[in-house]
């Protein structure tokens, strides 16, 4: 299937590592000319130069999306390099700390405040920054993409996740209005949620890419405990992550928009 991808450019943040590296990865394999965004200059670079080594076309970009200067200043550069945003991916959060088999976080009442501001600054400030230095451009060239990467704890809650949850939450709300307000301009604004993600350069064992339930002691009892990918027997990987991401940015998703496309091997059935 065509996904209509080719010669587009794909702004991508936190693009650097996990799963926005495979976003990356893939909106390139599908012909995209991709805007590696990350906070490390190191981390855009790498991925940049994985995407050219593999023929395609990549820019790096390091900024911090909280810093709406900065992602302007992203935005000109990626448009007089590359060309206007087609495709924004907000990819960029923070996600609480999963370092082992035990859950170990704080329920809200016992969080600390100070801990607070980070993840209503990249997971909702992030986004609205870069929506907005793409919008006006979009608008007027009368189209656009633009997906924000939430969890499944801001669609259906989940215990230790709170101010997390409330920031994604945030991220749902905001997409489906600004489909609404988008949409006469045929851009389509949509989300997808992820429950936990298995990652290429985990902490801890269980968070390896090919840890099943079957393999893996540790994620068998925490897939007992938290019935995360209940159906699957594994967590969230990257890719399945970035393949939907890559439809949703396709023209194969054209009248898709204001909606949430979960990728979560089952963890939330609605
Ligand atoms: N990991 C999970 O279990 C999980 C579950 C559900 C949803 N998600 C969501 O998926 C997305 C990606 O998660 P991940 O696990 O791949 O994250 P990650 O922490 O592995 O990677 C995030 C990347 O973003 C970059 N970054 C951090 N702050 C930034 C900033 N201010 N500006 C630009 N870049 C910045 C980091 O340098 C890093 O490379 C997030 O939105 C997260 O909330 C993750």
């Amino acid at each position: 299937m065509d996904l209509g991808l080719k010669d587009k450019v794909a702004l991508v943040t936190g693009g650097g590592q996990g799963v926005g590296r495979a976003i990356c990865r893939t909106l390139a394999a599908e012909g995209a000319r991709v805007v590696v965004n990350d906070l490390a200059p190191d981390r855009a670079e790498a991925v940049a130069a994985e995407i050219r080594a593999a023929g395609g076309t990549a820019l790096a970009a390091a900024a911090d999306v909280i810093d709406l200067d900065a992602v302007r200043a992203m935005v000109a550069q990626a448009e007089q390099e590359l060309g206007p945003v087609d495709i924004l991916v907000n990819n960029a959060g923070v996600v609480p700390e999963r370092r082992t088999g035990e859950i170990g976080l704080p329920v809200f009442a016992e969080s600390d405040p100070a801990h607070w501001r980070k993840f209503v600054d990249l997971n909702v400030y992030g986004m609205l920054n870069c929506c907005h230095a793409v919008v006006a451009g979009m608008t007027a060239r009368r189209r656009g993409k633009i997906i924000t990467i939430v969890s499944d704890a801001g669609r259906v809650g989940e215990p230790r996740m709170a101010v997390y949850a409330a920031a994604k939450a945030a991220a749902l709300g905001f997409t489906k209005t600004l489909a609404k307000e988008l949409g006469r301009h045929r851009i389509n604004v949509n989300t997808v949620a992820l429950s936990a993600v298995a990652h290429e350069a985990p902490m801890a064992d269980f968070l390896r890419e090919d840890a099943t339930a079957e393999n893996n002691e540790t994620l068998a009892k925490v897939l007992r405990q938290y019935p995360i990918g209940q159906g699957l027997g594994r967590l969230t990987r990257p890719q399945d992550a970035a393949d939907a991401v890559a439809f949703m940015a396709s023209d194969r998703a054209a009248y898709v928009t204001g909606q949430c496309l979960p990728v979560n091997g089952g963890f939330a059935m609605v």
